[in-house]
């Protein structure tokens, strides 16, 4: 990445890709989902201003368990996850977002060792600033370099510094998002970064009766629906486009043979949409779906051959007390 580097005190500097990569490739993503059959959209492009703060009351709905059952994981194990490593260690997060759980991880590192640095890495730089900010004054032994760009990016540049031991964070069942085949590709680059013994703390949610699933992915409030389609209101505001987001239903089916749930947006109607700026022209008919999110769901032996295909051997497991999500320790191998 060749990044801008930004210094706002002597312990906080935050690194911006000097081309905005992600802006350029939203509009090629649009291109290529929407003209593809099936119709796709990345859930990657969930977060603006917008869909982050949907998001973040996402994790408030009864009905979304996710980020309460990793959060009571790390509250109850914390202490034990950052003894299982030799510290001092430096901890590496990949999608921080508002870093609400990695405090509860920086509080207890900071415990087994004096100084902590932290190398956060998001997409949204809203965020990364908000959550590093708030970091560095809480916490007086903490110093953070944060990467605002896209994780992938980051990994394959090679330009993260860090002094190793490193303890990796991917929580919040991110992983969950990528097809498996891209799960693995992302677990190699890491561990292209790492060197053997650095840790990887990976928040996983588990299998469990489509019930519950597909209620935590279609809340009856209608957040998880606003969030979905505000991937419609983001092309309308950033291409010019004419997305009548009321004509759009959000759809989330668990497939239990995948182990996944599969996120859409439907056409209420035949339609026709247009995006200016990209100079395109879709035809809707009623029940044609546009597919914008997958969020897979793991059994420990699913995850333990995860890392084996990976170069991370699985060491330990933690669970909440209903066992819904797992946090999961692997070492590089
Ligand atoms: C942030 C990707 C883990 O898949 O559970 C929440 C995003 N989508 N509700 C998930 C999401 C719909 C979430 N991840």
């Amino acid at each position: 990445m060749s990044a801008l580097a930004n210094r706002i005190s002597d312990r906080l500097e935050i690194l911006t890709a000097s081309q905005p990569v992600h802006v350029a490739s939203f509009a090629e993503d649009v291109r290529h989902g929407l003209q593809a059959l099936p119709r796709w959209l990345s859930p990657r492009y969930f977060y603006d201003d917008l869909g982050s703060t949907l998001f973040e009351a996402i994790t408030r709905l009864p009905e979304y368990y996710l980020t309460r059952a990793e959060t009571e994981i790390l509250r109850e194990y914390g202490w034990e996850i950052v003894r299982a490593l030799d510290a001092p260690f430096e901890i590496l997060e990949l999608g921080s977002g508002s870093a609400v759980k990695t405090r509860l991880l920086i509080e207890e590192t900071l415990r087994v060792q004096r100084w902590l640095r932290y190398c956060p890495i998001d997409i949204s730089p809203e965020a990364l600033h908000e959550s590093a900010s708030r970091l560095v004054s809480a916490f007086p032994n903490l110093s953070i370099t944060a990467y605002a760009a896209d994780y992938f990016a980051v990994l394959g540049t090679g330009d993260i510094s860090l002094k190793h031991p490193v303890l990796a964070l991917l929580l919040g069942s991110n992983i969950g998002n990528y097809e498996p085949v891209r799960a693995r590709e992302l677990l190699l680059a890491l561990a292209a970064t790492l060197r053997t013994g650095d840790g990887l703390l990976l928040g996983a949610d588990l299998k469990k009766n489509p019930e519950a699933l597909e209620l935590a992915y279609n809340d009856p409030t209608g957040v998880t629906a606003a969030f979905n389609k505000n991937l419609l209101g983001r092309i309308n505001r950033e291409f010019d486009g004419d997305f009548d987001l009321q004509q759009f239903d959000h759809v989330a089916r668990y497939d239990p043979g995948r182990g996944v749930v599969d996120s859409f947006l439907g056409s209420r109607r035949a339609q026709r949409v247009r995006i200016a700026t990209l100079d395109m022209e879709l035809d809707f008919d009623a029940g044609d779906r546009i597919h914008t999110e997958s969020s897979y769901k793991f059994s420990v032996p699913d995850l333990g051959a995860l890392g084996a295909a990976s170069g991370f051997a699985l060491k330990k497991t933690w669970f909440d007390a209903q066992h819904r999500f797992c946090v999961a320790l692997f070492l590089r191998t």
